[in-house]
């Protein structure tokens, strides 16, 4: 059993905590932001994330959990410090440290005894090794300090069977020193443990998130072929998958990739390439294509529906993916800008969030959201999207077109119903 103080209870931070603490570590998890520490001390969660609010309740009543807003005081008091902060993307795509620095500098005022200070959060490759510096540049001890770089994997919505089941556990470190503790740290299962130096870690979490978006990418523009052959896309990338080189994963067409991490951290491995002279020609396609989707969703869209103006469009799903509430680079916004601002009385509905956008009207019942509708776009694949009552949605609607803008509705179904099934890739 260990003490750890996790830095940021947001997505990360809140599932590695409730983790950590089911494995029988006792943990701190501490936060700026007073708000979210009162609503976790009353066994509420800040973010949705099915399992964890459970997950939570049941470490802290077995007293293995516990929450703070008092950073300075819990990075004092514990050996190892796992910063979760976020590390948002600036206009020009390099990633903002600037929360990375303000946890540095606490543990540099703070620092008595030996710590290991962890670097959950993402960040471009080189920041672990200039945290090292920065330590030794304020006078501190090389004794009394190891810094690891250990990228978190999980996805949200299904952040608790990730870290349960990791695939991979990834540490970097500059000694062999702080190993040992490492190894107790996370129950890895079958999972290989991967050490590798500082820069090594922030590169494999770089390089798996710009390979998962190529992957899709690759996915959207194969569709779009596919498209223009009247070939069934879907079929295709069964038969991609199937070849264990390949794989069955993210080949899924659609709006494409959004959320907090394959955007930004694609474009912060960008930066990164580019600021060494490294060209990214690969990189830049993938991004490239991803900022088409919507574009290309609304061509199709236009065939059947050609002026968007003053037509009631009701898109359902608003979130980046199902199973979160998160909106953040969520293609779903994007796409419901887009038809604001061509003119269109844009209506939604999201299983977990209402909307607050000017010029759009959020509805908290599904089947009112389609009512007089011209057009209805699933932008978001939710669970129960895919079990609509097509009858009733077709009699609710003025129009009858169903753009199926993540392929995950059975066309056939929708078009028994007399509804017109669109969708890319899709015959
Ligand atoms: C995480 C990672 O840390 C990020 O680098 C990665 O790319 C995505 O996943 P996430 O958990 O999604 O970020 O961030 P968020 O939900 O915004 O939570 C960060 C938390 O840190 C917030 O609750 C914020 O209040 C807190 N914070 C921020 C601090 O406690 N101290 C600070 O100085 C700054
Ligand atoms: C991602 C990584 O998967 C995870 O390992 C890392 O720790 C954080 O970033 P997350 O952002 O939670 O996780 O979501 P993910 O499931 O990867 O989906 C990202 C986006 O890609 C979503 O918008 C999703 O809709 C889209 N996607 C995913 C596709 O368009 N097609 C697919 O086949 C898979």
């Amino acid at each position: 059993m260990m003490n750890i103080c996790i830095v940021g209870a947001g997505y990360v931070g809140l599932t590695t905590a409730a983790a950590l603490a089911e494995f029988g570590h006792d943990v701190l998890c501490v936060d700026i932001e007073q708000s979210k520490i009162d609503m976790l001390n009353q066994g509420l969660i800040p973010i949705y994330e099915p399992g964890l609010e459970e997950l939570i309740r049941k470490n802290v009543q077995n007293g293995n959990l516990h929450f703070s807003f008092d950073v300075k005081e819990g990075i004092k008091n514990n050996q190892i410090i796992q910063i979760a902060v976020g590390t948002p993307p600036k206009k020009d795509g390099s990633s903002d440290l600037g929360y990375i620095h303000n946890v540095i500098e606490v543990v540099h005022s703070t620092i008595q005894d030996y710590k290991i200070v962890i670097t959950k959060s993402t960040v471009p490759p080189g920041t672990n090794e200039w945290i090292h510096q920065r330590f030794l540049d304020e006078g501190i001890d090389e004794k009394l300090f190891d810094i690891v770089s250990n990228p978190e994997f999980l996805r949200e919505g299904i952040a608790l069977w990730d870290i349960f089941h990791p695939n991979k556990i990834v540490f970097g470190t500059r000694t062999k020193r702080p190993i040992k503790v490492l190894k107790k740290l996370y129950q890895s299962g079958r999972a290989p443990v991967i050490f590798t130096s500082l820069t090594g870690a922030e590169m494999i979490k770089y390089a798996s998130n710009a390979f998962l978006a190529t992957k899709i990418s690759f996915a959207n523009e194969t569709a779009r072929i596919c498209d223009a052959y009247n070939v069934e896309y879907s079929d295709v990338a069964l038969g991609l998958g199937t070849d264990p080189r390949i794989g069955r994963d993210f080949l899924k067409a659609g709006l494409g990739f959004g959320g907090s991490c394959l955007p930004k951290d694609l474009r912060s491995l960008m930066y990164s390439a580019q600021r060494k002279n490294v060209d990214t020609r690969l990189l830049d396609a993938v991004l490239e294509i991803n900022n088409t989707q919507v574009e290309l969703y609304l061509k199709k869209l236009n065939t059947h529906l050609p002026d968007f103006k003053g037509k009631r469009i009701t898109v359902w799903g608003v979130t980046f993916k199902p199973n979160t509430d998160d909106l953040r680079f969520s293609p779903a916004i994007a796409l419901i800008s887009e038809l604001v601002n061509k003119g269109a009385n844009v209506h939604t509905y999201d299983p977990i969030v209402q909307l607050q956008l000017p010029a759009i009207c959020s509805h908290a019942n599904q089947n009112e959201s389609i009512t007089n509708s011209d057009a209805l776009i699933i932008a978001t694949e939710w669970e129960q999207f895919l079990n609509s009552n097509w009858a009733e949605v077709k009699s609710r609607m003025s129009g009858s077109i169903i753009l199926d803008a993540r392929n995950c509705l059975d066309a056939e179904t929708i078009r028994k119903n007399g509804l017109i099934y669109l969708g890319v890739g899709r015959r």
